[in-house]
């Protein structure tokens, strides 16, 4: 019956979803310095915001550490995609550790504007989420002049030096329409403000949530696959639910409750770009054994961005 869990449904599949270049790239490398170098190899940080890519790669002799405090001195140590401020930089040259830096090049890039905007004599306004890995790397490349704003009505509350000499910046995984919104406001209270060409958040987060719009109407329930501290996968449950449409977010098929799924003829899959594909695999298989089953993908664009490695892991 229609109401309970058994099929038969659709699954609408956005498209793109999932890895983006600068998660393959960054698990790329911590495997290819375990190959290189042996285990242990030490890795500041989760790599990416993923248990299962997480727990895979400890598996093969990874050891996530969250300060450099923990790495014996001489070591190999990995930076995780999300990037480090320069102190980190600092204390492991200070440490003699051989870094090899997973930060993905379109949060560097983040990195490079902080430093010009501030060198100009900016106050340089951060949009992002508090404590959040990438937001604390960015805000250490000048600390003195950035300021973080995590949304519109925390605007009129800023503080700056000069209303003159604005600058915004954005974390690489926000929501384009709230981003938007905060830009507008930063603008009207400060009109000569400058910032990056658009915005900084990046090619994989927007082609996700525009993937997910384009089904989150027509599907009576929406699927995130990702982890809980995954800023990209939270701001796609969070896209679906203001599009009315119920969502959740499941680190894995075994997270899947049977009660979201009874009159659920339709769902809406995708997932956060520290998600691994097989997982969404597994997803459609869990639905599989509840009833009948059509995938239906609807895929808005096709990525073809791709990031060269760093020199150090280049050639086998
Ligand atoms: Fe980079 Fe965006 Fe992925 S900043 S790590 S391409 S989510």
């Amino acid at each position: 019956s229609c109401l309970s869990a058994a099929g038969p449904r659709t699954v609408l599949l956005a498209s793109p979803r999932s890895f983006c270049a600068g998660v393959e790239r960054a698990i790329e490398i911590v495997e290819r310095v375990l190959d290189q170098r042996g285990a242990p190899v030490y890795v500041r940080k989760q790599i990416v915001h993923n248990s299962h890519v997480v727990r895979g790669l400890e598996q093969r002799g990874a050891v996530f550490v969250d300060e450099l405090d923990a790495v014996p001195d001489g070591a190999t140590v990995v930076f995780s995609a999300h990037g480090v401020s320069p102190a980190v930089h600092a204390q492991a040259a200070h440490k003699g550790l051989d870094v090899i830096d997973a930060t993905c090049p379109l949060v560097t890039k983040v990195h490079a504007e902080a430093r010009r905007f501030a060198a100009r004599g900016d106050t340089v306004v951060l949009i992002g989420h508090e404590g959040h890995e990438e937001v604390e790397g960015t805000l250490g490349e000048a600390p003195a002049r950035t300021v973080l704003v995590q949304n519109a009505d925390e605007v009129a509350g800023l503080e700056v030096e000069d209303p003159e000499r604005v600058s915004y910046l954005t974390q690489t995984t926000l929501a384009v329409d709230e981003t938007a919104e905060v830009v507008d406001a930063l603008r009207e209270r400060f009109p000569a403000l400058r910032g990056p060409v658009s915005d900084d958040i990046c090619y994989a987060t927007t082609n996700r949530q525009h993937a997910l719009s384009a089904i989150a109407g027509e599907s009576d329930l929406v699927l995130v696959v990702g982890s809980g501290n995954s800023s990209n996968s939270a701001r796609l449950v969070e896209l679906a639910r203001r599009a009315g449409t119920e969502a959740h977010l499941v680190d894995d098929a075994g997270d899947i409750e049977a009660g979201w799924l009874a009159g659920a003829g339709v769902v809406g899959l995708t997932a956060g770009a520290s998600a691994p594909p097989r997982l969404v695999s597994a997803v459609i298989a869990a639905l599989g054994g509840l009833g009948p089953v059509t995938v239906t993908e609807r895929e808005i664009t096709r990525e073809t961005v791709h990031f060269a490695l760093p020199s150090a892991v280049a050639r086998r």
